[in-house]
Protein backbone atom coordinates (compact mmCIF):
# COMPACT_ATOMS: atom_id res chain seq x y z
CA UNK A 1 0.00 0.00 0.00
CA UNK A 2 1.28 3.48 -1.01
CA UNK A 3 0.42 6.50 1.48
CA UNK A 4 0.30 9.69 0.47
CA UNK A 5 0.92 12.77 2.79
CA UNK A 6 -0.97 15.95 1.83
CA UNK A 7 1.07 18.13 4.13
CA UNK A 8 4.57 17.02 3.18
CA UNK A 9 4.06 15.60 -0.37
CA UNK A 10 5.47 12.40 0.64
CA UNK A 11 4.52 9.06 -0.42
CA UNK A 12 4.82 6.04 1.75
CA UNK A 13 5.07 2.36 1.25
CA UNK A 14 4.59 -0.29 4.22
CA UNK A 15 1.72 -1.54 6.38
CA UNK A 16 2.19 0.40 9.63
CA UNK A 17 0.81 3.07 6.90
CA UNK A 18 -2.80 1.70 6.68
CA UNK A 19 -2.85 3.86 9.99
CA UNK A 20 -4.73 7.08 8.72
CA UNK A 21 -1.62 9.64 9.09
CA UNK A 22 -2.39 12.81 11.42
CA UNK A 23 -1.07 15.68 10.81
CA UNK A 24 0.24 17.97 14.47
CA UNK A 25 -0.01 20.86 12.76
CA UNK A 26 -3.27 22.90 11.40
CA UNK A 27 -2.31 25.14 9.50
CA UNK A 28 -4.03 25.86 5.83
CA UNK A 29 -2.12 24.08 3.18
CA UNK A 30 -1.42 27.23 1.01
CA UNK A 31 0.31 28.57 3.88
CA UNK A 32 4.08 29.66 3.24
CA UNK A 33 3.95 28.62 0.06
CA UNK A 34 6.42 29.52 -2.61
CA UNK A 35 5.45 27.99 -6.29
CA UNK A 36 8.97 27.73 -7.87
CA UNK A 37 7.45 26.34 -11.46
CA UNK A 38 5.02 28.86 -11.65
CA UNK A 39 7.35 31.32 -11.59
CA UNK A 40 9.52 30.01 -14.45
CA UNK A 41 10.78 26.67 -15.84
CA UNK A 42 13.28 25.06 -13.10
CA UNK A 43 15.61 22.79 -15.85
CA UNK A 44 17.08 26.08 -18.01
CA UNK A 45 16.52 28.08 -15.13
CA UNK A 46 16.62 32.27 -15.34
CA UNK A 47 19.38 32.97 -13.25
CA UNK A 48 22.39 33.95 -15.65
CA UNK A 49 25.15 31.95 -16.60
CA UNK A 50 28.40 33.48 -15.34
CA UNK A 51 26.59 34.37 -12.08
CA UNK A 52 28.52 32.21 -9.42
CA UNK A 53 31.69 32.66 -11.68
CA UNK A 54 34.80 32.87 -8.94
CA UNK A 55 32.64 31.27 -6.23
CA UNK A 56 33.92 27.72 -4.86
CA UNK A 57 30.56 25.16 -3.43
CA UNK A 58 30.64 22.17 -1.63
CA UNK A 59 27.82 20.18 -1.83
CA UNK A 60 27.61 17.19 0.46
CA UNK A 61 25.49 14.04 -1.43
CA UNK A 62 26.87 15.91 -4.76
CA UNK A 63 27.36 12.12 -6.06
CA UNK A 64 23.65 11.30 -6.73
CA UNK A 65 19.86 12.25 -6.19
CA UNK A 66 19.17 16.28 -5.35
CA UNK A 67 22.73 16.72 -4.33
CA UNK A 68 24.40 15.86 -8.09
CA UNK A 69 21.55 18.12 -9.59
CA UNK A 70 22.31 20.74 -7.00
CA UNK A 71 26.42 20.30 -8.09
CA UNK A 72 25.29 20.40 -12.06
CA UNK A 73 23.44 24.01 -11.13
CA UNK A 74 25.84 25.43 -9.50
CA UNK A 75 28.56 24.25 -11.94
CA UNK A 76 26.66 25.56 -14.77
CA UNK A 77 26.44 28.83 -13.01
CA UNK A 78 29.89 29.42 -12.84
CA UNK A 79 31.00 27.92 -9.46
CA UNK A 80 34.06 25.69 -8.87
CA UNK A 81 32.28 21.87 -6.89
CA UNK A 82 33.45 19.76 -4.55
CA UNK A 83 31.66 16.57 -4.29
CA UNK A 84 31.91 13.70 -1.52
CA UNK A 85 29.78 11.04 -0.77
CA UNK A 86 30.61 7.57 0.13
CA UNK A 87 30.28 5.30 -3.16
CA UNK A 88 33.04 5.72 -5.24
CA UNK A 89 31.22 4.90 -8.33
CA UNK A 90 28.60 7.05 -8.13
CA UNK A 91 31.59 10.31 -7.16
CA UNK A 92 33.74 9.35 -10.42
CA UNK A 93 30.95 9.34 -12.75
CA UNK A 94 29.23 12.61 -11.72
CA UNK A 95 32.88 14.19 -11.12
CA UNK A 96 33.91 13.37 -14.72
CA UNK A 97 30.33 14.93 -16.06
CA UNK A 98 30.73 17.73 -14.62
CA UNK A 99 34.41 17.91 -15.72
CA UNK A 100 32.97 16.95 -19.03
CA UNK A 101 30.89 20.13 -19.40
CA UNK A 102 33.58 22.05 -18.22
CA UNK A 103 33.68 22.80 -14.74
CA UNK A 104 36.35 22.89 -11.84
CA UNK A 105 35.34 19.52 -9.35
CA UNK A 106 36.90 18.02 -6.54
CA UNK A 107 35.38 14.70 -5.74
CA UNK A 108 36.23 12.90 -2.29
CA UNK A 109 34.96 10.18 -0.59
CA UNK A 110 33.86 11.58 3.10
CA UNK A 111 31.17 10.71 5.36
CA UNK A 112 29.42 13.40 6.52
CA UNK A 113 29.01 11.95 10.29
CA UNK A 114 32.78 11.64 10.77
CA UNK A 115 34.53 14.44 11.49
CA UNK A 116 37.85 13.18 10.98
CA UNK A 117 36.21 12.77 7.21
CA UNK A 118 34.78 15.90 7.33
CA UNK A 119 38.27 17.47 8.43
CA UNK A 120 40.19 16.33 5.41
CA UNK A 121 37.42 17.12 3.07
CA UNK A 122 37.12 20.70 3.32
CA UNK A 123 41.10 21.14 3.72
CA UNK A 124 41.66 19.08 0.81
CA UNK A 125 38.57 20.90 -1.15
CA UNK A 126 39.48 24.12 -0.34
CA UNK A 127 43.26 23.34 -1.30
CA UNK A 128 42.01 22.15 -4.50
CA UNK A 129 39.72 24.88 -5.81
CA UNK A 130 39.63 27.68 -3.13
CA UNK A 131 37.74 29.08 -0.27
CA UNK A 132 34.24 27.98 -0.24
CA UNK A 133 32.11 30.66 -0.25
CA UNK A 134 28.70 28.20 -0.59
CA UNK A 135 28.20 25.22 1.57
CA UNK A 136 25.39 23.27 0.45
CA UNK A 137 23.97 20.24 3.80
CA UNK A 138 22.59 18.06 1.60
CA UNK A 139 23.53 14.65 2.47
CA UNK A 140 20.85 12.83 4.26
CA UNK A 141 18.57 9.40 4.61
CA UNK A 142 15.17 8.71 5.45
CA UNK A 143 14.35 6.04 7.42
CA UNK A 144 10.31 5.53 8.28
CA UNK A 145 7.74 4.13 10.72
CA UNK A 146 6.91 4.05 14.46
CA UNK A 147 9.04 4.94 16.81
CA UNK A 148 8.65 1.93 19.03
CA UNK A 149 9.72 0.01 16.03
CA UNK A 150 12.76 1.70 15.77
CA UNK A 151 16.44 0.52 17.17
CA UNK A 152 18.95 2.77 19.15
CA UNK A 153 21.27 1.83 16.11
CA UNK A 154 18.87 3.22 13.38
CA UNK A 155 18.01 7.00 15.62
CA UNK A 156 21.47 7.36 15.76
CA UNK A 157 22.68 6.55 12.83
CA UNK A 158 19.98 8.85 10.88
CA UNK A 159 20.38 11.56 13.42
CA UNK A 160 24.19 11.23 12.65
CA UNK A 161 23.78 11.59 9.17
CA UNK A 162 21.40 13.99 8.83
CA UNK A 163 21.84 16.43 11.89
CA UNK A 164 25.17 16.19 12.95
CA UNK A 165 26.85 16.20 9.44
CA UNK A 166 25.39 19.06 9.54
CA UNK A 167 27.39 20.78 12.62
CA UNK A 168 30.35 18.95 11.37
CA UNK A 169 30.99 20.44 7.91
CA UNK A 170 29.39 23.73 8.62
CA UNK A 171 32.01 24.35 11.62
CA UNK A 172 34.98 23.41 9.42
CA UNK A 173 33.74 25.83 6.78
CA UNK A 174 32.44 28.73 8.78
CA UNK A 175 36.05 30.20 10.13
CA UNK A 176 37.25 30.46 6.09
CA UNK A 177 34.07 32.30 5.68
CA UNK A 178 34.30 34.77 8.47
CA UNK A 179 37.57 35.55 7.66
CA UNK A 180 36.38 36.30 3.98
CA UNK A 181 33.26 37.89 5.57
CA UNK A 182 31.18 35.97 2.62
CA UNK A 183 28.72 32.65 2.58
CA UNK A 184 25.66 30.95 2.27
CA UNK A 185 25.15 28.01 4.11
CA UNK A 186 22.20 26.17 2.52
CA UNK A 187 20.79 23.01 4.51
CA UNK A 188 18.65 20.56 2.59
CA UNK A 189 15.75 20.35 5.03
CA UNK A 190 12.26 18.75 4.20
CA UNK A 191 8.87 20.01 4.76
CA UNK A 192 8.65 16.87 7.68
CA UNK A 193 11.04 19.60 9.18
CA UNK A 194 7.83 21.78 9.27
CA UNK A 195 5.21 19.00 10.32
CA UNK A 196 4.52 16.12 12.25
CA UNK A 197 3.29 12.49 10.38
CA UNK A 198 2.38 9.02 11.39
CA UNK A 199 5.94 6.82 10.85
CA UNK A 200 8.05 10.23 10.53
CA UNK A 201 9.31 10.19 13.84
CA UNK A 202 13.21 9.81 13.92
CA UNK A 203 12.85 11.55 9.91
CA UNK A 204 11.01 14.24 11.67
CA UNK A 205 12.79 14.69 14.62
CA UNK A 206 16.36 14.80 12.45
CA UNK A 207 14.63 17.55 9.89
CA UNK A 208 13.05 19.71 12.90
CA UNK A 209 16.88 19.74 14.53
CA UNK A 210 17.90 20.81 10.92
CA UNK A 211 15.43 23.81 11.15
CA UNK A 212 16.51 25.07 14.70
CA UNK A 213 20.26 24.97 13.73
CA UNK A 214 19.86 26.61 10.48
CA UNK A 215 18.05 29.81 12.56
CA UNK A 216 20.37 29.65 14.99
CA UNK A 217 23.40 29.53 12.99
CA UNK A 218 21.48 32.28 10.90
CA UNK A 219 21.22 34.51 13.92
CA UNK A 220 25.40 33.70 15.05
CA UNK A 221 26.32 34.37 11.43
CA UNK A 222 24.50 36.77 9.65
CA UNK A 223 27.06 39.83 11.18
CA UNK A 224 29.68 38.13 9.32
CA UNK A 225 27.50 38.57 5.99
CA UNK A 226 27.33 34.79 6.20
CA UNK A 227 23.55 33.62 5.23
CA UNK A 228 22.04 30.31 6.63
CA UNK A 229 18.93 29.12 5.01
CA UNK A 230 17.12 26.01 4.15
CA UNK A 231 15.25 24.35 1.72
CA UNK A 232 12.44 22.64 2.30
CA UNK A 233 11.23 19.84 -0.26
CA UNK A 234 8.12 17.69 -0.03
CA UNK A 235 7.66 14.85 -2.16
CA UNK A 236 10.87 14.45 -4.79
CA UNK A 237 11.80 11.85 -7.38
CA UNK A 238 14.79 9.88 -6.20
CA UNK A 239 16.23 6.94 -4.73
CA UNK A 240 15.46 8.31 -1.19
CA UNK A 241 15.81 5.47 1.07
CA UNK A 242 12.32 3.46 2.16
CA UNK A 243 10.50 5.36 0.02
CA UNK A 244 7.49 3.92 -2.15
CA UNK A 245 6.79 3.89 -6.50
CA UNK A 246 5.48 7.67 -7.16
CA UNK A 247 3.41 9.29 -9.66
CA UNK A 248 5.85 11.51 -11.28
CA UNK A 249 3.11 13.75 -11.86
CA UNK A 250 2.90 14.28 -8.26
CA UNK A 251 6.27 14.86 -7.38
CA UNK A 252 9.55 17.21 -7.59
CA UNK A 253 12.28 16.76 -9.62
CA UNK A 254 15.90 17.03 -8.20
CA UNK A 255 16.10 19.89 -10.78
CA UNK A 256 13.37 21.90 -8.91
CA UNK A 257 15.73 21.78 -5.38
CA UNK A 258 18.33 22.45 -7.57
CA UNK A 259 16.27 25.56 -8.89
CA UNK A 260 15.67 26.59 -5.55
CA UNK A 261 18.97 26.41 -3.99
CA UNK A 262 20.16 28.57 -7.15
CA UNK A 263 18.23 31.01 -6.46
CA UNK A 264 19.19 31.83 -2.84
CA UNK A 265 22.70 31.23 -3.85
CA UNK A 266 22.55 33.81 -6.66
CA UNK A 267 20.07 36.95 -4.99
CA UNK A 268 21.27 40.24 -4.19
CA UNK A 269 23.82 40.91 -1.55
CA UNK A 270 21.55 42.58 0.35
CA UNK A 271 18.76 39.91 0.77
CA UNK A 272 18.66 37.13 3.19
CA UNK A 273 15.86 34.50 1.77
CA UNK A 274 15.93 32.36 4.67
CA UNK A 275 13.44 29.36 4.10
CA UNK A 276 11.86 27.81 0.59
CA UNK A 277 8.89 25.83 0.93
CA UNK A 278 8.76 23.54 -2.17
CA UNK A 279 6.03 21.75 -2.88
CA UNK A 280 4.61 19.56 -6.10
CA UNK A 281 2.20 21.59 -7.69
CA UNK A 282 -0.54 18.42 -8.07
CA UNK A 283 -1.69 17.15 -4.74
CA UNK A 284 -0.73 13.46 -3.77
N1 LIG B 1 13.79 12.71 -1.94
C1 LIG B 1 12.90 13.37 -1.21
O1 LIG B 1 11.68 13.17 -1.35
C2 LIG B 1 13.34 14.44 -0.23
C3 LIG B 1 12.37 15.33 0.24
C4 LIG B 1 12.76 16.32 1.15
C5 LIG B 1 14.08 16.39 1.56
N2 LIG B 1 15.00 15.50 1.08
C6 LIG B 1 16.38 15.64 1.56
O2 LIG B 1 17.23 15.84 0.46
C7 LIG B 1 18.53 15.34 0.74
C8 LIG B 1 19.00 14.45 -0.41
O3 LIG B 1 18.07 13.39 -0.55
P1 LIG B 1 17.93 12.54 -1.91
O4 LIG B 1 16.49 12.45 -2.21
O5 LIG B 1 18.85 13.05 -2.96
O6 LIG B 1 18.41 11.11 -1.38
P2 LIG B 1 19.36 10.03 -2.07
O7 LIG B 1 19.07 9.94 -3.52
O8 LIG B 1 19.22 8.81 -1.23
O9 LIG B 1 20.82 10.65 -1.89
C9 LIG B 1 21.38 10.79 -0.61
C10 LIG B 1 22.75 11.42 -0.77
O10 LIG B 1 23.35 11.60 0.52
C11 LIG B 1 24.61 10.93 0.53
N3 LIG B 1 24.88 10.43 1.87
C12 LIG B 1 24.03 9.75 2.69
N4 LIG B 1 24.64 9.46 3.84
C13 LIG B 1 25.89 9.98 3.76
C14 LIG B 1 27.01 9.98 4.63
N5 LIG B 1 26.97 9.43 5.85
N6 LIG B 1 28.14 10.60 4.22
C15 LIG B 1 28.20 11.19 2.99
N7 LIG B 1 27.18 11.20 2.12
C16 LIG B 1 26.03 10.59 2.51
C17 LIG B 1 24.48 9.82 -0.50
O11 LIG B 1 25.74 9.40 -1.00
P3 LIG B 1 26.39 7.97 -0.60
O12 LIG B 1 25.29 6.98 -0.51
O13 LIG B 1 27.38 7.70 -1.68
O14 LIG B 1 27.04 8.20 0.71
C18 LIG B 1 23.69 10.53 -1.58
O15 LIG B 1 24.53 11.35 -2.35
C19 LIG B 1 18.42 14.62 2.09
O16 LIG B 1 18.90 15.46 3.10
C20 LIG B 1 16.94 14.40 2.24
O17 LIG B 1 16.55 14.32 3.60
C21 LIG B 1 14.66 14.53 0.20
Amino acid sequence: MIFDCRKCGFSFAGTWLQTKMRMAQKAGPEEGRIRMNRIHGTDGGKQPAGALAGQVALVTGGNRGIGKAIAARLAALGAAVAICGRDLNTLKSTANELKAAGSRVHWQRADVANSADVASLVTQSESSLGGISILVNNAGMGLFGPVHEKTEQEWDTLINTNVKSLFLVSRAVIPGMIQRQRGDIINISSLAGKNTFAGGGIYCASKWAVQGLSGCMAEDLRAYNIRVSTVCPGSVATEFSGRGPKDPSKVLTAQDVAHAVAMIATQGPQSFLSEVHLRPVAKP
